[in-house]
């Protein structure tokens, strides 16, 4: 196989996010920020833009949006195939990879062994290390280091644990047919010694994939601290396909005990809409979180796809972008701990661009306005509404009269949604025109949106980011307008600020 050459223009490559150059990429791997910069590996096809040789792609970045793309990092080999998993910085080099004077960054990943091995058919987690600061890697000789002879044992998630109970790495990675997380402990990285397991608990609808666990504060207090649980499973997201659920709950150094489960073992699938979701929208996957981010912030970035339709987005030469990279917090809402989200490092301040549209309030009654002066392809917007009389209410972007996707609210249900059955190209595959929602109660009586849009895809931030919604959408390039409407009724439109890259 060759990589792929363009067979359309690249009208869908992402301004503010990163895609492979003419490749496939799908889960985010190894994030670390490291010797000033943020490196991002993740689950790459060297050769081809579709799933297969997975191997780990690489690219760093100074700011979380700009990013270079680097060689391949770790490959794969007739022997196996190099699934997802994490990176650590082993400053004591308590995995002797490296020497006193020169740590070592060590991988930690699931090799997905084929026919070429004699682990053929397992899925054990392994090691490679590097000494010049993540560019080149070398295996280690006595991979794997973890096998429990379990086909369906991946995605270990590595942290440093400093507590009551000492300090320890962790790993946490998945039985992915059981709907389990599994808990290992390690002194050197190598010998790992079963620490506890979580699950079967809530979502439960397809395989869980790509843990992580951290810790946060509560309402920014360093004192108060709850330990985040999050777990991937694809299928049995809530809008379908694949998606990210978190439990939220306390780590003693061997157990996670989560205060938000909802259903023990197998799923209700009545309760789907009760247990908490990274995003409600179809494409944010297989997200988890730096390693050593600086100031303790917990950023996180998501591939940007579903695995319902991911080998066939109408994208050429490379397909899949991943998410913007969002810092997570967690707050107390209503008595409830949940988690927000919000964009880690503003695009706009990044380029020094200042709003180019602004609205100070409007108000809208039964009717759709396109905004004269706020037509673009790159865009954040951020606006408020207050309900009145109208059942429904919201903005359509990439619009151009007949095609656009539209963002709406409507306050007796109380749901947000993306509707995308218009927003472009939609025939690639039977699922992808879709009406995916959320639910969504409004604050002090209104609604906050921060909504970034790119050439390729709508994130949806709402309520400072208690709710997001992320959906791929493939627009024509004329399709540039945003309007504001009302249906049944009124709503009005607090002020509104647009930032335009292009
Ligand atoms: C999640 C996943 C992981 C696996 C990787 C293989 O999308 O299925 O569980 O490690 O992708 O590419």
């Amino acid at each position: 196989m060759t990589a792929s050459t363009a067979t359309t223009a690249d009208t869908f490559r992402p301004a503010l996010h990163y895609a492979a150059r003419n490749t496939w990429l799908n889960d985010p791997n190894g994030l670390i920020h490291h010797g000033g910069l943020y490196h991002l590996y993740y689950q790459n096809n060297p050769v081809d833009n579709v799933w297969g040789n997975m191997s780990w792609g690489h690219a760093t970045s100074a700011d979380l949006l700009a990013w270079t793309e680097h060689p391949v990092a770790i490959a794969c080999d007739e022997e196996e195939d190099i699934f997802s998993g994490s990176i650590v910085f082993d400053r004591h080099n308590t995995s002797a990879f490296g020497t006193e004077s020169q740590a070592p960054l060590v991988a930690v990943y699931t090799s997905a062994f084929k026919a070429g091995s004699t682990h053929h058919g397992v899925q054990a987690q392994s090691l490679a290390y590097s000494l010049d600061g993540g560019y080149t890697w070398t295996k280690h000789a006595g991979n794997p280091v973890l096998d429990r002879g379990s086909a369906e044992f991946r995605d270990p998630k590595v942290f440093r644990y400093d507590g009551d109970a000492g300090s320890y790495w962790v790993m946490v990675a998945v039985e992915a047919k059981d709907f389990m997380v599994v808990l290992y402990k390690s002194e050197d990285l190598k010998d790992w010694e079963l620490l506890s397991s979580f699950g079967p608990a809530n979502a439960t609808g397809g395989v869980w994939e790509c843990p992580d666990l951290f810790p946060l504060p509560v309402d920014g207090d360093p004192e108060n601290l709850k330990w985040v649980l999050v777990v991937n499973l694809n299928p049995g997201g809530p809008n379908h396909g694949s998606a990210g659920q978190y439990f939220i709950g306390d780590f003693d150094g061997t157990t996670f005990t989560s205060s938000t489960t909802v259903t023990e073992g197998l799923q209700d699938p009545a309760r789907l809409g009760e247990y908490q979701w990274l995003d409600w929208g179809r494409d944010y996957y297989a997200a988890v979180s730096f390693s050593d981010a600086p100031d303790n912030r917990r950023l996180m970035i998501g591939w940007m796809n579903n695995w319902q339709y991911a080998n066939e987005i109408p994208t050429s030469p490379w397909r899949s972008p991943m998410s913007l990279v969002r810092e997570v917090s967690l707050r107390t809402v209503d008595g409830t701990l949940r988690l927000a989200q919000h964009v880690a490092e503003d695009p706009a301040s990044v380029s020094g661009l200042a709003p180019s549209f602004t609205l100070e309030a409007a108000a809208i009654s039964n009717e759709m306005v396109v905004l004269d002066g706020a037509a673009g392809s790159v865009q954040r917007i951020d606006l408020t509404f207050t309900p009145g009389t109208a059942a429904e209410f919201g903005l359509v972007v990439r619009g151009d009269g007949t095609q656009g996707t539209r963002i709406g609210i409507q306050p007796a249900q109380g749901r947000i949604f993306v509707d995308r059955r218009d927003s472009g190209l939609t025939d690639f595959h039977e699922s992808f025109a879709s009406i995916d929602s959320a639910p969504l109660l409004a604050i002090d009586g209104s609604y906050q949106l921060s909504v970034y849009v790119d050439h390729c895809s709508v994130e949806v931030f709402a309520q400072g980011g208690l709710v997001t919604v992320t959906e791929l959408i493939f627009p024509s390039t004329t399709s540039t307008g945003v309007a504001l409407y009302a249906s049944g009724g009124t709503a009005t439109v607090g002020s509104l600020n647009l930032t335009r890259w292009s």
